[in-house]
């Protein structure tokens, strides 16, 4: 197959099968300017390596598509997913209202039995500082307060949905859950030090800001060989499905949190946060950008200098991050984290 890079015009041979081993779309930097090229194959010449086909839609299996039926297909998948429950919605339109009470709040929770139960669970845990003595949800709203509740709200009705098991990313059931919730904990460690009105923001972006991975992943399954063998190589995991499908999972996210009744500055701290020099950069992108790569860090004590992560400069520099302080918020977030699964 004759390929033309568009930037230098500099002609390449490639074999098609060669090509279509790493998917029917796919970038890749060109041998001499560097500049990216992109192929899309044509989807019914060969057959896919078809792992693992779609649950239950009408449509292609997903190692089928590719180009714009993909993108479609992709975006369709999003209202496979499930809404996050209707209390979360609900008590966050209350809260938005200034003369709501506990009581209304206390209400509006227990219209969803499960969620409340939940809810108190993780209230009697031993971070909130009132282990077993939560008896109702008022009870909690009172002695945590409004914002703090809403918080365990979030943590419960995002449980569910965030546990599922990700053949595509190699991952089972609770590793994203963990990460997710790592993540908002050092996110809101951040906020607290650095500005504390952007706290439940903070909290609640880290909490959903990998919620992409969840529609991504049959699409990765199905086409797991060229996957693994671009991460074997070496390449970030959203790099990877960039190259494989053309998206990666934080641009997909502004069309889940539309499902999910997201409000928008949280929106653009979600969708960029492998990418904040995409954006017009503002605290809560930087945040919720740090807090992501500090819970990668491998191994905290062995880090010598900040330049061995992989942090946005204008980020760290709007922050004003250094070693102590992520030290700092990272062991906030373990203990945290540990404290809360423990209690569910
Ligand atoms: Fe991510
Ligand atoms: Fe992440």
């Amino acid at each position: 197959m004759k390929i033309i890079c568009p930037h230098c015009s500099r002609g390449y041979t490639i074999p098609e099968e060669r090509i279509r081993q790493y998917g029917l779309h796919v970038i890749f930097p060109c041998p001499s300017c560097k500049g990216n090229i992109e192929i899309r194959l044509n989807q019914h010449a060969t057959p896919q390596s078809s792992p693992s086909p779609a649950p239950s839609q009408n449509r292609h299996s997903p190692s089928e598509e590719s180009g714009i039926d993909l993108r479609k297909s992709i975006i369709a998948a999003v209202n496979d997913l499930p809404s996050m429950p209707q209390v979360a919605q609900h008590v966050r339109r209350l809260i938005s209202d200034k003369n709501c009470t506990f009581s209304e709040i206390a209400r509006a929770i227990e219209t969803d039995q499960a969620i409340a139960a939940r809810v108190l669970k993780i209230a009697n845990s031993a971070y909130y500082g009132v282990m077993g003595t939560v008896t109702s949800i008022q009870h909690a709203a009172m002695i945590l307060g409004i914002k703090t509740l809403n918080q365990i709200l979030e943590i419960a009705c995002s449980a569910a949905v965030l546990s599922k098991r990700l053949p595509g990313y190699g991952q089972e059931s609770g590793v994203l859950w963990r990460h997710s919730l790592s993540v908002a904990a050092c996110a809101r460690a951040i906020a607290k030090r650095r500005n504390p009105n952007l706290i439940d923001d903070a909290f609640s972006a880290g909490l959903i800001h990998d919620c992409g991975k969840l529609v991504l992943d049959r699409y990765l399954a199905a086409r797991a060989d060229a996957f693994t063998k671009l991460l074997q190589e070496g390449k970030k995991v959203f790099e990877a499905e960039r190259i494989v499908l053309g998206f990666d999972h934080a641009s997909l996210a502004a069309s889940i949190c539309e499902k999910w009744d997201i409000p928008k500055q949280l929106v653009n701290a979600i969708q960029f946060h492998h990418s904040p020099s995409l954006i017009q950069i503002n605290e809560l992108v930087a945040i919720v950008h740090l807090a992501n790569q500090i819970i990668h860090i491998d191994d905290m004590q062995s880090l010598q200098d900040i330049t061995a992560i992989d942090l946005d400069p204008r980020s760290v520099k709007l922050i004003g991050i250094d070693l102590k302080l992520i030290a700092l918020v990272r062991s906030e977030a373990e203990e945290y984290v540990n404290k809360t699964i423990s209690s569910l």
